[in-house]
């Protein structure tokens, strides 16, 4: 700052001196040419009437009377003197001050003789400055001679000097009254807002204050100060993450965000792109009147999916099974998704109506799914439906190898029970394309699996890929102990791996999740605000009720619907207190209703409900409420806020994804969950209250237990369980998954099929 004073006063000295100095210069210029002009003025004057003299007495007089004459004028103010000479510049008579200094005609006087013309001349006369006016002298018009009038001209010189020497002291005063109040102005305009922005900011460097809002009033600096904020507040929040990575790193677990997972698929892919492969896309269009609604279907894949995509902008091949699904994609059926905020490609694939049937509702749902999950529903195997699995898978894979043409060393993902053939398919093309398949159903015991008339194409179709993923471990081991059991191979059960014709498949579990920091920032409830949201919540349905339950699912047979409305009825039968006070909400998204199982479970899921409320309903209250539309995420949060507990019953589950985001939704550390042990989540979260959903007594025991549990109790479980899919969300899950598949070596393995002990059994 006294560097910035002292070269600022310099250049303004500087300045001031030489814009002064002009001026003096130039005032100088003017005084000296006025100066000059006024004696030249006089001097004419003077001459002119002395001249009239001088030839009046020319003839008559002698050259002493011209003396007098000339004597007569010398005293005049700065005169010099006067002298005259005859026309050959002879001296004729002369005041004694000009004495010798003019003995001879000076050339100014020789040149008014010669041209008969009045002439001046500024000169030296000795030393000293003078000026001469010289005039001709006339006799009956001849020109006789001439006349000189000199003039002290030094007080011209005196003058300029004088003016200045006003000027330098002019100079002096304005340079240091300038100097001065410029000093004033750096020290209140400058320098005090400078020193209150320095105190603020480092005020904000140092945690005392936070935000803009305290930022001090900072006059013409304002625009500089805003973007001083801004980056203080970009500080802080580096500040916070740093805080926050470190907090995390001291509990030796740090969180996978998106960030992270874009940063480490980037990184992991390695210039590389990566491609989804599954049945259900991330948005379908539908028509509605004159325009085209996108919708989001409700499937745990695609929640889970979605953010792996936007972290890395990749392409998902999926099934185009909309409406208007054809009039939103591009020739090569593609388009940009989500569509309000473009962050990667969705391509479509067209099924005919009897693919569809054979492939999705015959084969993969009436076939793989009740085979897959232990719930008592028969699998049913058409061998037509077999054919459109294989040509769908084909198709599928046609489309894969489309999109990853040209492209070196692709990842894809494949989803999912549809897809069992596709890995095999698409490796064969495409050895150099890593490639895992995630599995996110249960994978039974190998007796259970054994029924499949074609498990042996369905494991073989699967080991074409580096991966295998499950969503726990038993799913793995129940996998790895059918391939043992159906083809020829070798299971490698200290690294769960596959050694299968010179090629390994690694077979791991990675638990699926959710993000749980998304409903986090929606957490601004205060304590008992999920009371007063539930008094609207019902009051909204029309029921009166002083405790809640939530269920969510699809009306799917797996998910134990009928057995938890017995289990309410059981409870309300049990503890009669509740009845009039305790309600059921149950959201259920009709699913795959033209299979007959899931057309016919609809009807009696409603036809349940009704029994019940039947039963027990008074005035405004009933025991359940049976919400049958698909609700979003954003509609169901508040209902899982309001409960007092949240009941998933499945009989058999991969993971079950509704237990998870109701742990998320409770920021408030409020609400118990109940959770059927038959669920891949129950692995993780030890402490729900785990139920078997069959043990219909035990589960309307639990939900007594939920509804009288201490706060503190249920406060500590629900902590423990936020932490636990807060640490293993969803983010970890894909992080796990494709940072697993990148290490895989794509190169031979050494293993030859001779030297194996394998074991081989017919499909
Ligand atoms: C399960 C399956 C998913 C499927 C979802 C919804 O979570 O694992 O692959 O997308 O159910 O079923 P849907 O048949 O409607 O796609």
């Amino acid at each position: 700052m006294r560097l910035l004073s002292a070269r600022l006063i310099i250049s303004l000295i500087f300045g001031i001196t030489l814009v002064s100095l002009l001026f003096s210069y130039y005032q100088v210029v003017v005084e000296k040419r006025a100066l000059r002009s006024d004696m030249e003025r006089r001097a004419e004057v003077l001459g002119e009437s002395l001249a009239g003299n001088v030839e009046g007495s020319w003839d008559v007089g002698s050259d002493r009377q011209l003396q007098r004459l000339v004597e007569r004028f010398a005293n005049r103010e700065h005169l010099v003197g006067v002298a005259i000479y005859d026309r050959l510049g002879n001296p004729v008579a002369t005041t004694p001050e000009l004495g010798k200094a003019l003995a001879a005609s000076p050339q100014v006087v020789n040149q008014a003789i010669a041209k008969d013309h009045n002439a001046s001349s500024f000169m030296r006369l000795g030393s000293e400055p003078v000026h001469i006016f010289a005039s001709p002298l006339h006799r009956k018009g001849e020109v006789v001679g001439g006349l000189a009038v000199v003039h002290d001209v030094s007080y011209i010189r005196a003058q300029s000097l004088r003016v200045w020497r006003v000027g330098f002291f002019r100079v002096l005063t304005q340079g240091f009254f300038v100097v001065l109040i410029t000093l004033l102005i750096v020290r209140w305009s400058i320098a005090g807002p400078i020193a209150r922005a320095a105190q603020w900011m480092r005020a904000m460097r140092t945690g005392r204050i936070s935000s803009r809002q305290e930022m001090p009033d900072l006059d013409l600096f304002r625009p500089l100060a805003r973007e001083v904020a801004t980056m203080a507040e970009s500080l802080a929040q580096a500040r916070s993450a740093a805080e926050n990575e470190a907090r995390l790193r001291e509990a030796a677990e740090s969180m996978w965000t998106a960030e992270r997972l874009s940063v480490q698929v980037r990184t992991r892919l390695d210039g590389s792109q990566l491609f989804v492969v599954s049945n259900r896309q991330p948005y379908l269009h539908q028509r509605a009147g004159k325009s085209l609604e996108v919708v989001v279907p409700p499937s745990g894949l695609v929640t889970a999916l979605e953010p792996v995509l936007h972290a890395c902008d990749g392409t998902w091949i999926a099934h185009g099974n909309g409406d208007a699904d054809r009039e939103a994609v591009d020739a090569r059926d593609r388009l940009r998704v989500p569509p309000d905020d473009p962050r990667y490609t969705l391509r479509r694939v067209w099924l005919s109506k009897e693919e569809e049937a054979g492939y999705y509702y015959g084969f993969a749902n009436e076939g793989l799914w009740p085979l897959c999950h232990i719930a008592h529903t028969r699998p049913i195997f058409r061998a037509a439906d077999w054919q459109y699995y294989q040509e769908v898978n084909r198709k599928f894979t046609d489309a894969v190898l489309e999109e990853i043409e040209g492209i070196p060393r692709p990842v894809v993902l494949v989803q999912d029970y549809h897809f069992a053939l596709l890995p095999s398919l698409v490796k064969a093309k495409r050895p150099d394309a890593r490639l895992a398949i995630f599995w996110h159903i249960p994978w039974p015991n190998p007796e259970a699996f054994g029924i499949c008339p074609w498990q042996r194409h369905l494991v073989e179709g699967l080991l074409g890929a580096d991966l295998i993923g499950f969503h726990i471990q038993s799913h793995c081991n129940n996998f790895l102990r059918t391939v043992d059991r159906v083809v020829e191979s070798r299971v490698d059960w200290e690294r769960f791996a596959v050694l299968r014709q010179h090629h390994r498949t690694m077979v791991r579990p990675f638990p699926i999740s959710v993000d749980l920091s998304d409903d986090e920032s929606a957490q601004s409830q205060g304590e008992g605000s999920s009371y007063v949201e539930r008094g609207s919540l019902l009051r909204n349905l029309g029921v009166e009720a002083a405790f809640l339950g939530i269920g969510v699912d699809r009306v799917d047979y797996t998910k134990g619907i009928l057995e938890r409305f017995l289990a309410i009825e059981r409870f309300l039968e049990k503890h009669p207190a509740y009845q009039g006070k305790f309600s059921f909400v149950q959201i259920g998204a009709p699913s795959r209703t033209h299979i007959k199982r899931y057309h016919d479970l609809l009807a009696e899921v409603e036809g349940e409900a009704e029994r019940i409320n039947w039963r027990f309903q008074t005035g405004k209250w009933k025991p359940v409420v049976f919400l049958k539309r698909q609700h979003s995420h954003k509609e169901i949060t508040p209902y899982y806020r309001a409960a007092d507990f949240c009941l998933v019953t499945s009989l058999h589950d991969g993971m079950n994804l509704v237990a998870k985001e109701f742990l998320a939704a409770r920021g408030d550390e409020r609400g118990v969950l109940i959770l059927s042990q038959f669920t891949g989540a129950a692995n993780e979260l030890r402490d729900a209250l785990l139920v078997n959903p069959y043990d219909i007594d035990q589960t309307a025991e639990a939900i007594r237990v939920a509804l009288e549990m201490e706060p503190e109790e249920k406060q500590l479980r629900m902590q423990r369980m936020r932490r636990v899919i807060r640490e293993h969300n969803i983010y970890r899950w894909a992080g796990n998954l494709i940072t697993e598949l990148c290490e895989v070596r794509l190169d031979a393995v050494q293993e030859t099929p001779a030297r194996l002990s394998a074991s081989v059994s017919g499909a």
